[in-house]
């Protein structure tokens, strides 16, 4: 036996395609490629002004130190009242535990709720990292898989069929990446009967809450009653609604006993998120709504050009999305000859075209292609003028 050898654990993780084709593009640029890159999954606009002079002031004022593990009780009032203002949802300042990033809050989740054997309800396509922390926490993710034809919306009969008496949990995320899909008042219904029908917890990722389009409505699923909010751990953050991803503030509402766990188990891996982030997270909840309803504007703007673009390519079928800032197309129609799959399709844009787009199999999506349109609409037109080209060069 090896006495250097690493963890089964370690083995088990797999690197993230998003980061990889991210740092491959950025490569790229670094040479002196002009490359559009589609595979962000973060808004380009700059942090509001107020959040930076919050931290800022908050650095000049000493607030340098460590705090609570699970945030400061300033933090954590702006939160709770954040979630009644604009989710109507009621919590107490115990009930939330504030982290570093979202991704940091599911994984304190996952941690305190499953066992081995423990299954959790992915909804496909979904969010990579969801199955990645379900598995290192020791549990398995159990698929369900929606398409296109549905809006990437589960049917009441799809969800209660991947229920077993293993099941633990149901990861919920609307509006979502990959598919911008955005589910409506009778599926949250749905989800929540069969939770409490056979006693398991809801995660409700809603970090993509305030983007969304058109005539769709982004309800927290812990809104619909106080039986469904006892087994809801609601997840958000300042990430993508204010343009914060370097901040790394994201936080959990959770059932008393959950928060503790999560707090006590952020007690000895983390500490605190960074003092003076929280500061700036506070002016982020109280930043006046037109800032937000700004940045929204812009996005829906560019969720209605890249899809009118995309539309244009034969052989793509393109969804509208509802929220969020990603358009999934189904290109399986490109797929075909040395291109055997949408990594090598992806792989082929890039080198090609010059265009950084994500492969859908990575979110248990194969066949599509992930595109962010957090990119400024010149890029947008350039970079779909670019995919058009390639792929239409193929077929010549
Ligand atoms: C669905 C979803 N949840 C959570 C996160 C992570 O957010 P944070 O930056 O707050 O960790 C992301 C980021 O890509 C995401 O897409």
């Amino acid at each position: 036996m090896n006495t250097l050898s690493l963890s089964a654990r370690a083995g088990l993780l797999k690197p993230s395609p998003t980061l990889g084709i991210t740092a491959k593009a950025n490569a790229m640029k670094a040479e002196g490629i002009d490359v559009v890159s589609f595979a962000a999954g973060e808004p380009d606009f700059n942090t509001p002004e107020a959040v930076n002079e919050a931290a800022i002031a908050a650095i000049r004022a000493g607030f340098t130190k460590y705090t609570p593990s699970a945030g400061t009780p300033d933090l954590k009032k702006s939160i709770v009242a954040k979630l009644e203002r604009d989710n109507g949802l009621k919590y107490t300042p115990e009930q939330i535990v504030v982290s570093c990033g979202a991704k940091h809050s599911v994984y304190n989740t996952m941690q305190v709720l499953l066992d081995p054997g423990d299954e959790v309800i992915l909804i496909a396509p979904y969010w990579m990292t969801y199955a990645e922390q379900v598995i290192l926490a020791g549990g398995v993710p159990r698929v369900v898989h929606t398409t296109l034809e549905s809006g990437f919306v589960p049917t009441y009969d799809q969800l209660r069929e991947a229920v077993t008496p293993r099941t633990k949990a149901i990861i919920v995320n609307s509006p979502s990446n990959p598919t911008g899909a955005v589910f409506g008042h009778q599926t949250l219904k749905e989800i929540a009967t069969l939770a409490l029908r056979h006693g398991f917890w809801i995660v409700s990722d809603e970090i993509y809450e305030r983007l969304v389009y058109g005539d769709a409505k982004q309800e927290s699923i812990a809104s619909l009653g106080a039986e469904v909010s006892e087994r809801t751990i609601t997840i958000n953050g300042c990430s993508k609604s204010y343009a914060m991803t370097g901040w790394r503030i994201g936080f959990a509402a959770a059932p008393v006993p959950v928060a503790k766990a999560m707090s006590n188990f952020q007690d000895q891996v983390t500490s605190n998120p960074t003092s003076f982030a929280q500061k700036g997270a506070i002016a982020a909840f109280n930043l006046p709504p037109d800032e937000v309803e700004a940045m929204r504007q812009e996005f829906e703007a560019r969720r209605n050009l890249v899809v009118s673009l995309l539309r244009q390519i034969p052989g793509l079928r393109v969804p509208e999305p509802k929220g969020a800032f990603y358009v999934l197309p189904d290109a399986s129609a490109h797929i075909t000859g040395d291109l055997k799959t949408d990594i090598d399709l992806a792989d082929y844009l890039l080198q090609e075209a010059k265009v950084a787009t994500i492969p859908g199999s990575v979110f248990e999506g194969p066949g599509h292609l992930r595109l962010s349109y957090a990119a400024s609409r010149a890029d947008i037109e350039k970079g779909v003028a670019r995919i058009a080209e390639a792929l239409a060069r193929r077929n010549a």
